[in-house]
């Protein structure tokens, strides 16, 4: 009998997770099943019960449920935690659930491992101030930046964010423009901007020589952002789709205890134009 896990989101029909666990599966060989659930928006815990009745072992969590996620946990990892929402969850025996979130690990690997970009004493710029940023934070801050800023449309929930964090480091916040005149050697947009093809605004000259401009989202083009720091003379353009793949691989070694390799699955998503 294989082991059962899934996606759950509404929509869910987009999601490549169902394809990079089949392809971490069958290159690990391990005896798994992975299917993607549509969940209706007011339905999400009776979703993940009835997946947990049918001897589910466990379940990636997308949007737009990655908070309900969090609060249905029965325990938390740290990381988790400090996300204040959880992307992976795991069934136990006696019914408990761990929530985690792998996002943050997935970004960090894939700029340092696959982009070979080291974070420490960087400066870095993180766009953005919800869901996603509060995500990376943690794991940014781990990597001792020298200096982290996150700017945001409303200030106020960069300076909320702030205070979370000021037991793990210090964050600068502000407004787009209060960064006019800096100059960053990382920045990441972790806003939802690039989902309405719209591009925060970034002053000029923002990126430092020999930048790395990353967007956790993903498309056939480049995003108004990256398309931004291409004009900028930015020549390191990222974009989300190895954030995919490795936030999948730290689940798939949550749930399994073994590292799949992302490098040709990352290869293998390129290939398909995504
Ligand atoms: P998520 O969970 O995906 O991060 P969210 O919590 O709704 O979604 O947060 C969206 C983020 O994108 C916010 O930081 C938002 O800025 P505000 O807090 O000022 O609203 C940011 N955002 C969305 N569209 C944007 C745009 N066109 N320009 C700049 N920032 C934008």
């Amino acid at each position: 009998m294989p082991d059962f896990y899934a996606v759950i989101g509404n929509p869910i029909h987009h999601s490549k997770s169902p394809i990079i666990h089949k392809e971490f599966a069958r290159q690990t060989h391990q005896n798994m099943q992975y299917e993607a659930i549509l969940a209706p928006l007011d339905g999400f815990e009776t979703a993940v019960k009835r997946f947990q009745q049918r001897g589910g072992k466990g379940m990636n969590v997308t949007l737009p449920f990655k908070l309900e996620a969090y609060v249905i946990s029965t325990r938390l990892t740290d990381r988790a935690n400090a996300a204040q929402a959880v992307n992976t969850l795991k069934f136990d025996e006696n019914h408990g659930i761990l929530g985690d979130n792998t996002d943050g690990a997935g970004l960090i690997r894939d700029i340092e491992v696959n982009q070979s970009v080291v974070i420490a004493d960087k400066s870095v710029l993180l766009m953005g101030a919800g869901g996603a940023a509060r995500g990376v934070i943690l794991p940014l801050l781990e990597q001792r930046p020298r200096i982290l800023a996150i700017a945001n449309r409303t200030k106020e929930k960069a300076q909320v964010l702030q205070e979370q964090f000021s037991s793990h480091g210090n964050i600068l916040t502000g407004h787009y423009q209060d960064f006019s005149g800096e100059r960053f050697d990382i920045i990441i947009n972790a806003t939802s901007a690039s989902l309405h093809d719209e591009l925060p605004p970034l002053p000029t000259g923002i990126f430092a020589e020999k930048s790395t401009a990353y967007d956790i989202m993903y498309g056939k083009e480049l995003t108004p952002f990256l398309r931004f720091a291409k004009q900028q003379g930015v020549s390191n353009l990222v974009d989300g789709i190895g954030m995919l793949v490795e936030q999948a691989a730290e689940s798939f070694f949550l749930w399994r205890g073994v590292r799949p390799e992302t490098r040709k699955v990352i290869e293998m998503l390129r290939k398909k134009g995504q």
